[in-house]
């Protein structure tokens, strides 16, 4: 079995003490890391631009997930992502909600362009078979397991059924993307995430509020 991925959110990281946030990701040997973009627009809630991240991957050595939550609303749609792609994120994930089909194909463009892995989320009232016309294009799904805007809500297990249709046409089709989960996780909805097929969890609140981040990392892997 395919070794489960886990990227703990900064969202929920003290960025008073990002420094020592960041050996708490190495020492728990931390490969990915989940960069949530915000913008009080598609979400009611604003994060951080390009600036945090450039210092992170500036004093690391993770691979960076930007789950951008944005409607982009630059006069070129691509502008948007200029900084955050100097930052050599190894995967770029727009909503699909959050754009027009034109912008949609730009964005594919453009990671592929930049060798970025190119990723499609969706959020839990949205129906999945939005997604079908990409899924022979797409790198990664991200299926979202809480409203995005907040870390710290509760896990929608409705969505699971996401994963499951996913995880199968994965193994029908042969496709390529891998499929990722975000919101409530913590080692109980993560077994349930697992089993379902997902293959990239993303973990917020769980993690960086606990004062023994290794030992909750080491209760995600169910492989
Ligand atoms: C929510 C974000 C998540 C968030 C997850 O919109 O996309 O990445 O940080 O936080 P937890 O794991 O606390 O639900
Ligand atoms: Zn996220």
């Amino acid at each position: 079995m395919k070794k489960i991925i886990i990227a703990p959110s900064f969202l929920s990281a003290n960025f008073a003490d990002l420094k020592n946030e960041i050996s708490r990701c190495q020492e728990a040997k931390i490969e990915w890391i989940h960069y949530d973009v915000m913008d009080y627009d598609f979400v009611p809630n604003l994060t951080f631009g390009s600036k945090i991240l450039k210092d992170i991957v500036n004093s690391s050595e993770f691979k960076v997930d930007i789950h951008f939550m944005v409607k982009v609303k630059t006069k070129k749609f691509e502008d948007f992502f200029a900084e955050y792609i100097k930052c050599n994120p190894s995967m770029m994930t727009m909503h699909i909600e959050a754009m027009s089909k034109k912008e949609t194909k730009k964005f594919y463009e453009l990671c592929k362009q930049n060798k970025i892995m190119f990723s499609l989320a969706v959020s839990p009232k949205t129906d999945i078979h939005i997604l079908d016309e990409w899924l022979d294009k797409v790198d990664n799904v991200l299926i979202m397991s809480v409203e995005p805007g907040f870390g710290g809500q509760s896990f929608i297990p409705e969505v699971l059924t996401k994963v499951e249709y996913l995880s199968k046409l994965q193994k029908v089709n042969k496709y390529n993307y891998t499929i990722e989960i975000d919101g409530g996780i913590n080692e109980e909805t993560s077994k349930k995430a697992v089993k379902a097929g997902v293959q990239m969890m993303v973990a917020g609140s769980y993690l960086f509020e606990s004062n023994n981040f290794s030992e909750k990392v080491k209760t995600l892997k169910h492989d």
